[in-house]
């Protein structure tokens, strides 16, 4: 009996993440799983305790920038329909883990629902929004959520309520653990109304960032009261390039892969811009992206 006997039909061994993730880049994962129910990513959850596999979770892979070498253990991905689900009954919206951002958004502002329209844009699933609390300058998913349905690494599920939850700036007291659903609370407005105003911050947002690249959400978080774009901007680090990775003309904050970059190229930029704002502005920038 091999360790993950009885996963066969949704377990795969060495799977490509570039496949899986915005910037395409990197190396594959040991195992990637695609569960398709909750009792069966319980199971999956606790065999991987008993062998000692590590287990991560993969979002849209809008925030992730996985290394060449790629990832040891399990890579699980809430794909399946069982995890996507959305239903909306009057204020309350209660999406999965799985589901996409945009597709809730849509559903939402179509159902006259205001508070989501300013999301739009932001790529990834709802799990990863919640994950490290995403939004932008108009609001945030965490402002939204009062409830959610979780697993913890040993496979338990709970209920979290408003009052157990904490969301900061793109970070939340639920990164550790797994979000099988969220239940949202928005207010009523005119869908017409509501779609306007989501088509015009999508046009300022495709204006300000380079969406139809190869590239991840921003690179480096905001430090407090600035705007990391901004400094990269001045420092007059727009267009610098290691190897296949540049940095975006449009926004600075941002990385554009080109064909043949690899992940170390991404790296290495990283590492590069950090440095230098560092050294000329005083400026320690922290990565919002994770590296895998
Ligand atoms: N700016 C520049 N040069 C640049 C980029 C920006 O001068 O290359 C200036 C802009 O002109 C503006 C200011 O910097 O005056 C702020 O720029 P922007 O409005 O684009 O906002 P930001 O602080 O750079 C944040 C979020 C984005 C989010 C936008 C809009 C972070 C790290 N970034 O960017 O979120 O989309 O506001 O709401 O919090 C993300 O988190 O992945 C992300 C893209």
């Amino acid at each position: 009996m091999s360790m993950l006997t009885g996963f066969e039909d949704v377990v795969r061994a060495d799977v490509p993440l570039s496949e899986h993730t915005w910037m395409h880049l990197g190396g594959p994962a040991e195992f990637l799983a695609e569960p398709t129910s909750v009792e069966q990513l319980g199971e999956l959850i606790r065999r991987c305790r008993e062998e000692e596999l590590p287990v991560r979770l993969l979002g849209g892979g809008s925030n992730v920038l996985v290394r060449d070498e790629g990832v040891k253990g399990m890579v699980i991905m809430l794909s399946a329909p069982a995890f996507e689900s959305i239903s909306i009954e009057k204020r309350r919206v209660v999406a999965g883990g799985g589901a996409k951002l945009g597709h809730v958004i849509s559903n939402v502002v179509r159902s006259g629902l205001a508070g989501f329209e300013t999301l739009v844009g932001i790529p990834g699933t709802i799990g990863g929004a919640l994950h490290s609390n995403a939004g932008g300058r108009g609001g945030d998913v965490g402002q939204w959520t009062v409830a959610a349905t979780v697993m913890t690494h040993t496979g338990e599920v709970s209920q979290r309520t408003r009052e157990e939850m904490s969301f900061g700036y793109r970070e939340s007291s639920l990164h550790e653990l797994i979000v099988l659903d969220a239940t949202f609370e928005l207010e009523e407005d005119d869908p017409e109304l509501l779609t306007k105003r989501m088509q015009k911050q999508w046009i300022v947002k495709k204006a300000a960032q380079p969406l139809a690249h190869q590239s991840a959400g921003c690179i480096f978080k905001n430090p407090r009261g600035m705007s990391a774009g901004m400094l990269i901007d001045q420092a007059g680090l727009k267009g610098t390039r290691i190897g296949g990775c540049v940095v975006s003309d449009r926004h600075a904050n941002f990385i554009i892969a080109e064909e043949g970059a690899s992940s170390a190229d991404a790296l290495a930029l990283i590492e590069d811009i950090r440095n230098q704002i560092e050294q000329r502005l005083g400026v320690e920038l922290e990565t919002e992206i994770e590296i895998w």
